[in-house]
């Protein structure tokens, strides 16, 4: 018996377009018939664009690879290979384990299942648990310290406010104001580092208003040198979240971005939707991607693992505390921020799992 969904799909299909593994079928001449969504993903290409075009056009492997696709069509055995370098046209690299069987149809000449799974994707998964556990461990160390440096100072503060009233000498004065001017700038600081302590207030938003809010903000501190550029996917659908601290995360990284510009260059906003991403341990149907793109200077190689704990900076005036804040507000949105910097092409990765989107509040679960 075959099942039928809402939207008239088979399951088969609605299983094959929602595995992250990359499903193909080639013909004999290596023509694409078929490529399932995560296929689409991995090799950066539309169904529409990869049917009929040759798999040769679409990915840069050795010839040995394509030597052995043809060898399969006149022995029928099927293989499997592991560590596989593809090239995209887009320019990206990735690394894959892959497995290959015939499929012979009555009537029809054979045809090659190819299946995909990216390593890279495995790595990746594990580096992002590894940064989510890190920045948890740090946000509760901080939390800690917070709490055991704010008590004997506000004991301090208290105790020097009372020394004042008593004072004999007026002149004396001068030396309370300094502890509590102190006190109350070290309570400032270790605030800012535990960051915006609220709990998001999420609304249906549009995040491209978002980050048109953040632009307009920008614009007013920028000159006309540095060139505030969009390029937004407007079939991004709405997200719930808190307006605030997506502001907040989003100006946080472009405001690094204008200082390592220095007056001249250009920031890209970019969105786009991702289908079938993985953030930490959790495969998400759709997640937005925001990107703040750079052409600046770049981050040092030994500053880059390290900018997101707080206290980390490469500026001699700088607090080392805006990315440490706005990795912890995207954490609360589930998300996630990743960077990736070489001199002229620093990217900051916004990642926002649309879980709670507008499926779920029109009652489609699917
Ligand atoms: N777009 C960028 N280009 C170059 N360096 C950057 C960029 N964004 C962040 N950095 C580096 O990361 C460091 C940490 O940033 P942040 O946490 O905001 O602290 P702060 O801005 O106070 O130094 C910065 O000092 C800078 O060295
Ligand atoms: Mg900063």
């Amino acid at each position: 018996m075959s099942f039928i969904s809402r939207s008239g799909k088979a399951l088969q299909d609605i299983i094959i377009d929602n595995i992250s593994t990359a499903v193909l079928m080639v013909d004999h001449k290596l023509s694409i018939l078929y490529i399932n969504a995560a296929g689409e993903m991995m090799l950066d290409i539309s169904s529409k664009r990869a049917v009929g075009q040759s798999l040769r056009h679409i990915i840069n492997v050795s010839d040995a690879f394509f030597n052995r696709l043809e060898t399969t069509y006149s022995n029928n055995h099927p293989y499997s290979e592991h560590e596989l370098s593809v090239g995209l046209f887009s320019g990206k690299e990735l690394t894959i384990d892959y497995s290959v069987t015939p499929i012979m149809l009555p009537g029809l000449s054979s045809q090659l299942l190819l299946e995909f799974t990216s390593i890279d994707r495995h790595l990746r998964i594990a580096h992002e648990e590894n940064l989510l556990a890190q920045h948890q461990a740090t946000r509760s160390l901080i939390r800690g310290m917070a709490h055991e440096i704010k008590n004997p100072l506000g004991g301090l503060r208290g105790a020097a406010q009372l020394l004042e009233n008593e004072l004999p000498e007026p002149s004396l004065k001068e030396y309370t104001d300094i502890i509590i001017g102190e006190a109350d700038r070290l309570r400032n600081l270790v605030d800012r580092m535990i960051g915006p302590n609220n709990l998001p207030k999420p609304r249906l938003i549009n995040v491209h208003e978002v980050i048109e809010r953040v632009r307009q903000l920008v614009s007013a501190e920028v000159d006309n040198a540095i060139n505030l550029k969009r390029d937004y996917d407007p079939s991004l659908p709405l997200i719930i979240a808190d307006p605030d601290q997506l502001i907040q995360a989003i100006l946080n990284i472009t405001r690094n971005a204008i200082l390592a510009l220095n007056d001249h260059g250009t920031i890209s906003f970019r969105t786009r939707p991702r289908r079938q991403y993985t953030i930490g341990s959790h495969v998400y149907r759709l997640v937005l991607e925001i990107q703040i793109i750079d052409d600046g200077p770049g981050i040092a190689e030994d500053l880059i693992e390290n900018i997101f704990y707080p206290m980390i900076s490469g500026r001699p005036d700088g607090s080392g505390i805006g990315l440490s804040i706005s990795q912890g507000l995207i954490n609360q949105h589930k998300g996630l921020i990743e960077c990736q910097s070489e001199p002229g092409n620093t990217v900051f990765t916004i990642l926002l799992p649309l879980e709670n989107g507008l499926e779920n509040i029109n009652g489609d679960t699917q």
